[in-house]
């Protein structure tokens, strides 16, 4: 985000499925953040459309549950807080219906105050709501069907489909109405400040870059790891499961901003071909890189929790797996031989995202030490507490030279005094000025689904049982026989 708010242009945000969880919770306080901090027109409109019947008023209401001043000084929490609500309205009806498309319309052009104003889309509903939302609108006649100006734009939230045809599919129905350079569509795992820093600390420091390759580095462990359940979420969870949740999408893109080459120049397009060369090279991965496991029964923090399959709407008899741990191997020159591990799964021990990139062992021999030293360990924590740690060899102070294993630790919380933006406001920021190279486009979508779509169909033919492990499990048994070591 830049330091400075820039004037920005007339922009509306037509929120469709308003009434949801991600709505409320997640979109709405990143506009309102947005807002707060000057980064909004104070002609900026939101409007909301789903099903359910809310006035204005009541719409206003829910939305405000979830606001917090976090870029507001108390005292002007209140003020700038109605000031937001004002500029919120809300419009009812169906998702396939070109008239309630048309009443929403009619609402924006009597609220909006002129009538250049951009338009934002944000596609906040289940997927199965996707075409038909998309096709309504587009049959209004009111959507800019090019990318000039006022403009108009899509954002989409996974999951793009379930494997590669049925992402192709949805991709076609979209483009019907909004092209590629419309589309955005959202990986929030993109918008984190410590993923975006990957680039950073990768191509701004001489250090990393002439060992970050096969000759220095002995393998890279991605680990994704929730302390909850499904959470009432099994109508979605039960279709999709753990591998096409976080593997094929997040985990997979944090993959190629650590294994890409250098972009060959700045600005979005360079890193995102960059990006799309390394995946490229990700030969799919075969049955036997990939397993799988499912959360059952157990007690966690004092708390007896329930198994994946005695959560409400779960089959007693389901396969999908909410564990998963993939061993890829890169057709790189750079990693070949280097194993790439990402591992993933919910109703674990703690909630943390972190990136474990271990180097190879030096010899102890200098040191009379038996064997090889302790090898340096590179962990970025990407979330919560964003930090990076380095783990060193450095000798113990005293009169003998006995070695330890170290941390060296950089705390974001302790390095940087500002607020770390949500990776909401930082994304819906990009969409408003226009920026995509936090974005996920057709052609990396396309591939991502391309490396993982054989071994989905695979699992799903074959019936694979996952491995059952407790609620709270720390390493799942199921990873062992990737070498999972957390
Ligand atoms: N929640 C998150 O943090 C999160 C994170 C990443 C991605 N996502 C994705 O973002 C999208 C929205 O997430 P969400 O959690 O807000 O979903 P949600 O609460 O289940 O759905 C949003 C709204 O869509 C409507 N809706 C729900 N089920 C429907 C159905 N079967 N047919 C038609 N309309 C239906 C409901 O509004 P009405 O009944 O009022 O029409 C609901 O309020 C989903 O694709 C989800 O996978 C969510």
């Amino acid at each position: 985000m830049s330091a400075e708010p820039t004037p920005a242009e007339p922009v509306s945000v037509v929120v469709i499925g308003a009434s949801g969880d991600l709505a409320r919770k997640k979109i709405v306080p990143a506009l309102f953040a947005l807002y707060s901090q000057g980064f909004l027109p104070d002609s900026f409109r939101l409007f909301g459309f789903a099903r359910s019947s809310f006035s204005h008023d009541q719409f206003r209401a829910a939305l405000a549950q979830h606001l917090t001043c976090r870029y507001v000084p108390e005292s002007d929490c209140a003020q700038k807080t109605r000031m937001f609500l004002e500029r919120c309205f809300y419009c009812s009806g169906a998702y396939d219906s070109k008239d309630a498309f048309l009443d929403l319309f009619q609402l924006m052009q009597n609220q909006e105050p002129g009538s250049e104003t951009n338009r934002m889309f944000y596609l906040a509903t289940p997927p199965s709501v996707f075409t038909d939302a998309a096709r309504a609108l587009g049959n209004t006649g009111f959507v800019q069907c090019d990318a000039e100006r006022p403009w108009s734009r899509l954002v989409v939230e996974k999951p793009f489909g379930r494997d590669r045809d049925s992402s192709d599919r949805l991709a076609c129905e979209l483009a019907r109405v909004f092209s590629e350079e419309q589309t955005y569509r959202i990986d929030h795992y993109l918008g984190k400040e410590a993923v975006q820093n990957l680039m950073a600390l990768r191509f701004a420091n001489q250090v990393f870059e002439p060992v970050w390759n096969r000759n220095f580095i002995e393998r890279v462990h991605i680990d994704w790891r929730e302390d909850i359940g499904i959470e009432g979420r099994s109508g979605y969870y039960d279709r999709y499961g753990i591998l096409r949740d976080v593997v094929q999408n997040h985990l997979l893109q944090v993959l190629a901003l650590i294994a890409m080459d250098r972009p060959d120049g700045p600005g979005a397009r360079l890193a995102r071909q960059a990006k799309l060369d390394m995946l490229r090279r990700i030969p799919p991965p075969t049955l036997d890189a990939v397993r799988l496991g499912q959360y059952a029964a157990g007690s966690f923090q004092g708390r007896a929790h329930p198994g994946y399959r005695d959560e409400e709407g779960v089959p007693a008899d389901s396969r999908t797996p909410t564990y998963a741990a993939v061993s890829l191997s890169l057709d790189h020159d750079r990693w070949r031989g280097v194993p790439f591990l990402i591992t993933a799964g919910k109703a674990l021990n703690r909630r943390a995202t972190e990136v474990r990139i271990r180097f190879r062992p030096v010899s102890g021999a200098l040191f009379d030490s038996k064997g090889d030293l302790p090898p340096n360990e590179l962990i970025l924590r990407i979330q919560p507490d964003e930090a990076i740690h380095l783990k060193v060899v450095n000798k113990q102070p005293g009169l003998t030279m006995k070695l330890v294993e170290t941390n060296l630790d950089l705390k974001y919380h302790v390095a940087f005094a500002d607020q770390i933006p949500d990776a909401y406001e930082r994304l819906l920021l990009d969409v408003i000025q226009g920026e995509k190279s936090l974005f996920i486009h057709a052609d990396a979508l396309a591939v991502a689904w391309d490396i993982f779509t054989p071994v989905l169909h695979e699992i799903e033919r074959q019936g694979i049982d996952p491995f059952p492990y407790p609620f709270g499990a720390d390493t799942p048994e199921a990873g062992q026989g990737l070498g999972v070591r957390v």
